[in-house]
């Protein structure tokens, strides 16, 4: 592949990290954390791929591209983000509007892969935040009755026992679309 590539990721957990290196790894190209990057570091490459966890909706370090999408719109831009809900579409759309301006949604190819739940691996102020949230699934599922299959259910059983739903073959889609740059 004659374009330069790279991938940066924001991960608290490990999840997107794991799709980050695989997606590096299958493209044979570089692949940094998103900690204090700024344009300088990625203004050189033609496709620049970014990728993040979903929290309360919003997508960790996708600022990178929001923030400098001026000087970054004539690259090839991917952004996929990792939940832990799965991916239904309607759900999914709903985070490329939350995070992206119109024109941006034009642009930027996007992409949902599911990432899963480790609650052992959270900091504090995200272990507090998740056992607020705990504490209100458990409230909505005494009140309307929930099923073992259900998102609710999921989620609940997740905080005893780490949910990891990463499959390398969730990159798939993402990498034709690189190819298909050329
Ligand atoms: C405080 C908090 C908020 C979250 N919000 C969402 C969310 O809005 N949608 C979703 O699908 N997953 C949500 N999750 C789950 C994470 O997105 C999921 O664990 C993701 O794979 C984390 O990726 P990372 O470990 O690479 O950061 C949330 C997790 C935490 C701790």
């Amino acid at each position: 592949m004659s374009q330069s590539i790279i991938v940066v990721y924001s991960s608290k957990s490990g999840f997107t990290k794991k799709y980050a290196e695989w997606i590096a790894k299958e493209l044979n190209c570089e692949v940094l954390e998103n900690k204090k990057l700024t344009l300088e570091n990625i203004k050189g490459y033609h496709t620049i791929i970014c990728g993040g966890g979903l929290y309360a909706g919003g997508i960790a370090g996708v600022n990178l591209i929001k923030k400098n999408y001026e000087a970054l719109k004539d690259k090839n831009l991917i952004v996929f983000a990792t939940g832990a809900t799965p991916p239904r579409k309607d759900d999914i759309d709903k985070v490329w509007e939350h995070n992206f301006s119109m024109e941006q949604r034009e642009h930027i190819k996007c992409f949902y892969m599911r990432g899963g739940f480790d609650y052992s691996k959270l900091n504090r102020g995200n272990k507090i935040l998740m056992s607020l949230m705990k504490k209100k699934l458990e409230k909505d599922a005494k009140e309307k009755g929930t099923s073992a299959e259900d998102d609710v259910t999921g989620m609940l059983m997740a905080f005893d026992k780490p949910a990891d739903f990463t499959d390398k073959k969730n990159i798939e889609e993402l990498i034709q679309c690189v190819r298909n740059f050329g």
